[in-house]
């Protein structure tokens, strides 16, 4: 099949690599040209596992391209996949300027039929409203088929989703796209526009409901000697409740929970109902901050002068991408704070220094933590779980690990001599100086919300 992808970002790209490799022919459009002729060389412009060589491979034969003009991608297309950004506006609600903008190029190039799949994170009733936009130029069969893939692992989440969803009012879209994902053999759920849109955002809302959940439980067992990382895992056992999305910590980030959330909230809002618990959700996280840098401070008497070593820039492990990230956050809070910040990321330093200026990245883990007061694991890369704590050990001037996720290291970290603090460790344990064990007993928590 003829395919047309309107925008190259993590999911348009990673959706035109993975519908080549089932056997389509894709010319993706992407309107940023140092970006668009990174892609024409068979080259990514952030970084994704799997999908380099995807990409690679696809320019090289052929069956991917791409291209800035509009027009040649979308004229032979049988099926079009819109793929642009809605990012937040500062009341919450969704800036759909980019969708608008494409649906007015899409009437400007007629066809004699054409399926258009938006893939972008729409407000309940966009569909309906691109879908009589574009009929009124001339026939198209429109859609909203949610993308569900996550940064990090978004080729193999392509392959095996957990579910379809097409939310449409025409029967050809419906027959076709369901066509199109049949081979990935999972369940395809053909429903209305609406119902679709809203399963987008109740879907990450509801993830980012569990981070939160998880994050207020890790403070309880922090106050009262319990695991949250054993809490969890006996949680989740059960399996109406699941072991996913149970990693207490930093808190959430990245470029669709905390958007998404927000746009349930203006929702709510507009519809005259309370967006409380979704309005808890948000503030629970951000309290994750404040109380990651609250335990630094605790665990090393004061940070003014202090010297940390970050471990982590991303928003999560497996990407180069800082939008929202807590680790970007929590460093601005520690350096406005008169700390030396020595990071190391092993994909994210260039878009952490654009955001942090001033921040010092370093080649490698050990050399980020010579000299250091304390260790902060901020993001969850797969790397740090195996990291020469012995090494670690001679290169730091304090045995200190604050692990902001709660990764499998306690023991390693624990038996070459360092300090381990957890999401659920109370600092306490540790005080360096009499006024940190005052500042600490007399402390509500931060995470509670009321103090
Ligand atoms: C999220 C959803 O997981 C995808 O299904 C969805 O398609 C995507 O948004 C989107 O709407 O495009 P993503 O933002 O890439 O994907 O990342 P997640 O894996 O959801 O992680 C979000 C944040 O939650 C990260 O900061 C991560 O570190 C944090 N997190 C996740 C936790 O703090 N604890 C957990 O247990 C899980």
């Amino acid at each position: 099949m003829q395919i047309a992808v309107i925008g190259a970002g993590y999911v348009g790209l990673t959706i035109s690599a993975c519908w080549v490799r089932m056997g389509h022919q894709v010319t993706c459009v992407e309107s940023d040209p140092a970006r668009l002729s990174t892609i024409q060389g068979g080259k990514l412009p952030f970084f994704e596992p799997e999908l380099e060589d995807l990409v690679a491979e696809g320019v090289a034969r052929g069956s991917l391209r791409a291209t800035g003009v509009f027009a040649d991608a979308v004229a032979p297309a049988e099926v079009v996949f819109i793929a642009v950004g809605t990012p937040s506006r500062r009341t919450g609600e969704p800036d759909l300027s980019a969708i608008d903008a494409v649906t007015d190029a899409l009437r400007r190039v007629p066809r004699a039929e054409r399926i258009v799949g938006i893939k972008s994170t729409i407000p309940v009733g966009t569909t309906d409203r691109i879908a009589d936009a574009l009929r009124a130029a001339g026939p198209a069969h429109v859609a909203h088929t949610p993308e569900f893939l996550a940064e990090g692992t978004a080729v193999s989440d392509f392959f095996h989703p957990y579910r379809v969803i097409i939310g449409t009012r025409s029967q050809t879209a419906g027959r076709v796209l369901s066509s199109l994902y049949q081979p990935l053999r999972c369940p395809i759920l053909v429903t209305d526009p609406c119902t679709s849109e809203m399963t987008k955002y109740a879907s990450n809302t509801f993830l980012a409901t569990k981070v939160s959940f998880i994050n207020q439980i890790a403070a309880l067992c922090e106050r009262t000697g319990a695991d949250v990382a054993a809490v969890a895992s006996g949680m989740g056992l059960d399996p109406r409740v699941g072991p996913h999305f149970f990693r207490a910590g930093v808190g959430f980030g990245g470029s669709c929970l905390p958007k998404d959330t927000r746009a349930l909230i203006a929702l709510a809002e507009q519809c005259r109902l309370s967006p409380a618990l979704f309005d808890t959700v948000l503030k629970v996280n951000d309290a994750q901050r404040d109380r990651f840098v609250e335990k630094a401070r605790i665990a090393l008497g004061e940070l003014a002068g202090k010297r940390i070593a970050v471990f982590g820039l991303a928003f999560k492990g497996g990407t180069s991408d800082v939008r929202e990230s807590p680790a970007v956050d929590i460093i601005g809070r520690l350096m406005a704070e008169g700390v030396a910040v020595r990071a190391f990321d092993p994909a994210a330093e260039d878009g952490a220094m654009r955001a942090v200026p001033g921040l010092v990245c370093c080649p490698d883990i050990y050399e980020a933590a010579e000299g250091a007061d304390a260790v902060a694991i901020l993001t969850d890369w797969q790397e740090f779980v195996t990291l020469d704590w012995g090494r670690l050990r001679r290169l730091v001037r304090e045995p200190l690990v604050l692990d902001g996720r709660g990764l499998p290291i306690a023991d390693a970290a624990s038996a070459a001599g360092f300090v381990y603090i957890g999401p659920s460790t109370a600092v306490g344990a540790r005080p360096r100086s009499a006024e940190a064990a005052r500042h600490y007993a007399g402390t509500p928590h931060v995470a509670s919300g009321d103090s």
